[in-house]
């Protein structure tokens, strides 16, 4: 018996790690003085690997669940000590995103800095990384997820299918636009916004006026698209690590409804061929930016089932918090081990799932007064995130697992409607 957890067993054990991702690309770049490269699994390092994430929303609460579980440390930059991810224990520091000593001080702490939002001025991210922080996304990746004009230009470069689209800063340049490709435009703010916030479909350029003249002074740069007669939305999810590893998540249906995502299905129903593209343009993508950590990929389908993509984010996204029941590893784990440069978890369905979003709605009543009538619903897995009610704001989400989707989403949805019935 003796020495069967010794240094022999150990190293069988590790040959059977073999690839680790369900779909792998060769190795880019070498990782071995990397955090979760070969100082801490030759187990000399003793501390745990310690991760900063920039917002303290939603998506950084999950994210310190996931923390949990793998004994990484955890810390984000919060706002305010009543930020979701706070009032979800995650260790915290108090800041803001906008400012580089806050984004310098919680970066000490950490290995790693990652993100739950992009918005962090490009000029502080280059300087974190100046000062010796190891970014993951990269500043250079990011910027696509912060500029949807130079994600634009730089899909169109590589001759990616796109909605056709110019960057506008007169009225004059919009009825230009709208004059070469059709009313409405859809009118959007370059940089800054989420949610539907800074996306405007216009019938006329006198509609734009009143636009290009509003806004932050982060918000004056502004793209004009083509409106394209959706037929659906999807995204695909994929993790990927510095040396290049990737893994692809099955693809997710988005519905939105004033431009914020309301249900998703998963896998998407929708045609494989199509599905297919999607995964391979997404993992172009990937790679061209060199991503790192997770990557949506938000894409269109037109009506003759060609894929367009849209936007992109760096970060764990709306669009995949069914992993978490669905998948063998949720994308806020799969974070974790992209930016830290392990091995990544299998992306592989457990069951099919559909996620309802709890968004606020006025005068509600708060969502969590509402919880044991939602927790009746049989297979409804209810996610509140204890932020206060505002119309608009994402609350929560209900998740449920089914034979097929369609099958998930009836359940989901009666218990996201017991949440936010009056
Ligand atoms: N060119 C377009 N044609 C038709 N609909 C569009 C177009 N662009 C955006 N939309 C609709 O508006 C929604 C929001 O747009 P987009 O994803 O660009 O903005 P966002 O506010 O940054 O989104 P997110 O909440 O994902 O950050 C899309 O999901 C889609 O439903
Ligand atoms: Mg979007």
């Amino acid at each position: 018996m003796g020495g069967a957890d010794g240094p022999n067993r150990c190293t069988a054990l590790t040959a059977l790690g073999g690839g680790g991702a369900s779909s792998t690309i060769p190795s880019q770049t070498g990782s071995d003085d990397e955090p979760g490269g070969a100082s801490l699994a030759s187990g000399m390092e003793r501390r745990p690997a310690r991760v900063a994430m920039i917002g303290a929303g939603q998506l950084a609460r999950m994210t310190h669940q996931a923390a949990v579980d793998l004994g990484v440390d955890l810390t984000v930059l919060a706002e305010s000590a009543y930020d979701s991810a706070v009032l979800g224990g995650a260790p915290f520091r108090l800041g803001s995103p906008s400012s580089l000593p806050d984004l310098l001080s919680a970066a000490e702490l950490s290995d790693v800095v990652t993100f739950d939002h992009e918005l962090v001025p490009g000029a502080h991210l280059r300087e974190l990384e100046r000062s010796g922080h190891r970014l993951q996304p990269s500043p250079a990746a990011l910027q696509f997820a912060q500029d949807k004009g130079r994600a634009r230009e730089a899909f169109r470069r590589a001759e990616l299918p796109v909605p056709e689209f110019a960057r506008v800063r007169s009225v004059e340049e919009v009825e230009q636009f709208g004059e070469r490709h059709g009313w409405p435009v859809v009118l959007k703010s370059a940089q800054g916004g989420y949610d539907g916030r800074g996306v405007h479909v216009i019938d006329d350029a006198a509609q734009a006026s009143p636009l290009l003249a509003s806004g932050s002074a982060a918000a004056r740069e502004w793209v004009a698209e083509a409106f394209v007669n959706v037929a659906a939305e999807l995204t695909i999810l994929l993790a990927r690590t510095s040396a290049g590893h990737t893994a692809v998540y099955p693809a997710i249906q988005t519905v939105q409804r004033d431009g914020v995502l309301r249900h998703l299905l998963m896998p998407a129903p929708l045609p494989d061929a199509a599905v297919d593209e999607a995964r391979e343009l997404a993992v172009t993508i990937g790679r061209a930016i060199g991503a790192t950590g997770i990557l949506a990929v938000e894409m269109f389908l037109d009506p003759d089932g060609r894929v367009l993509v849209n936007e992109l984010a760096l970060r764990p996204h709306n669009s995949g918090h069914a992993t978490i029941e669905a998948c063998e590893t949720s994308q806020f784990e799969q974070h974790l081990r992209a930016v830290l440069n392990w091995p990544l978890g299998a992306t592989t369905l457990r069951s099919a799932a559909a996620t309802v979003n709890v968004i606020g709605e006025p005068d509600m009543v708060d969502p969590a007064s509402r919880l044991p009538m939602a927790l009746a619903v049989p297979g409804a897995h209810v996610h509140l995130y204890r932020k206060a009610p505002r119309p608009g704001r994402k609350l929560g989400h209900v998740t449920a697992l089914g034979s097929d989707p369609l099958d998930a989403l009836e359940r989901a949805q009666a218990a996201a409607e017991l949440l936010t019935c009056r």
